[in-house]
């Protein structure tokens, strides 16, 4: 009897003392650590950090609804341009209507679209504090003029309008549709995303410019990420810079009868390479066509559409 009741006070001594000091401990770590350094946020398979410092956004790695309620009390206005000349109009009603269930949700949008055929844009409502400013400008008749042309365009309406008008910009391609978030985790002074054919794999496989000719030349063996021209932005005055400095270095090439491999995708990386981004979007952020798998890529947010190009572009 006596040898039964000592079993049962130590047993039920260890299940006390074992819940102590369970419950000292989780109190000791949530007081002097707080749960953003023992919790569940971040990633083990991606980086989620450049060597620089900067963040690389990927699912997982931040806090959706602390985020958006820390931005909503900055009533700021995300500029974003789009860009369907020629046969390309045919991708803006997927892409406005994505945009309105995806993007910038809950925030004040103004999209400025680039088009040589007004009469074409899609009549898409959009919800409240978003607007439209559809700009007429001339036909081009290669695809690569049009796709490069943008950078001087950017720069102008960033010098001649948004001023006042816009606190970031964001500068898309328009044969795209979102099929997830695209919120406030991607503002930064300069934003780039990373190329979805080139986050997994070595440097010497990015398709940079070789040829020292071009003002886009990055030696080999250099350069951090392979970026996409498909996707960037960041604050009025740093992507002024940006698309100002490629349009000079575009204008340096074509004195010289040269133009890059990737055409302006090729300066842009060049530019990254020396103006490191602030923050850089895994590419949720621009996937290569939503039926791809996807790897790391949790959750598709962006993505390219599939197309023929030999059907809708002007030349080959
Ligand atoms: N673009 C256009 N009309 C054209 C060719 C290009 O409006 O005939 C614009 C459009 O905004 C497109 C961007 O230029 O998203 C880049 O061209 P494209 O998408 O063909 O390049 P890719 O992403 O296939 O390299
Ligand atoms: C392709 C893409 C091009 C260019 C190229 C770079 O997948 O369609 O626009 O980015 O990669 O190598
Ligand atoms: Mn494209």
């Amino acid at each position: 009897m006596r040898l039964r009741q000592s079993v049962h006070f130590f047993l039920l001594g260890m299940f006390v003392g074992l819940s102590l000091s369970g419950l000292i401990y989780w109190g000791f770590n949530s007081i002097w650590y707080g749960n953003h350094l023992t919790g569940h946020l971040g990633r083990t398979d991606v980086a989620s950090v450049s060597p620089w410092l900067a963040p690389i956004v990927w699912e997982g790695t931040f806090d959706a609804t602390l985020i958006d309620s820390l931005c909503k009390q900055q009533n700021i206005t995300i500029a974003t341009t789009l860009f369907a000349l020629g046969k390309y109009t045919r991708f803006l009603k997927d892409f406005l209507e994505s945009a309105e269930e995806h993007y910038f949700v809950g925030f004040r949008v103004h999209y400025y679209l680039f088009t040589d055929q007004p009469e074409e844009v899609p009549n898409v409502k959009l919800g409240q504090e978003r607007y439209l400013t559809v700009k007429k400008v001339p036909s081009l008749n290669r695809w690569q003029d049009i796709s490069m042309g943008r950078m001087e365009i950017l720069e102008k309406l960033i010098e001649n309008e948004l001023a006042n008008e816009a606190d970031y910009i964001f500068c898309l391609d328009v044969d795209t549709k979102f099929y997830g978030r695209w919120g406030v985790e991607t503002l930064g002074r300069l934003v780039g995303v990373i190329h979805p054919w080139f986050f997994n794999v070595p440097r010497f496989i990015f398709t940079y410019e070789h040829r020292r000719k071009s003002q886009a030349y990055i030696p080999a063996g250099e350069g951090d990420y392979y970026y996409t021209a498909a996707a960037f932005g960041g604050s009025l005055k740093d992507v002024y810079k940006l698309t100002k400095t490629c349009r000079e270095q575009m204008n340096i090439d074509a004195a010289n009868s040269i133009e890059a491999i990737w055409h302006e995708e090729s300066h842009l990386n060049k530019y990254f390479f020396y103006n490191k981004p602030s923050k850089l979007l895994s590419p949720e952020y621009l996937w290569r066509d939503i039926s791809m798998s996807a790897g790391q890529v949790k959750i598709i947010r962006f993505s390219h559409v599939a197309k023929n190009n030999a059907e809708v572009r002007p030349n080959l």
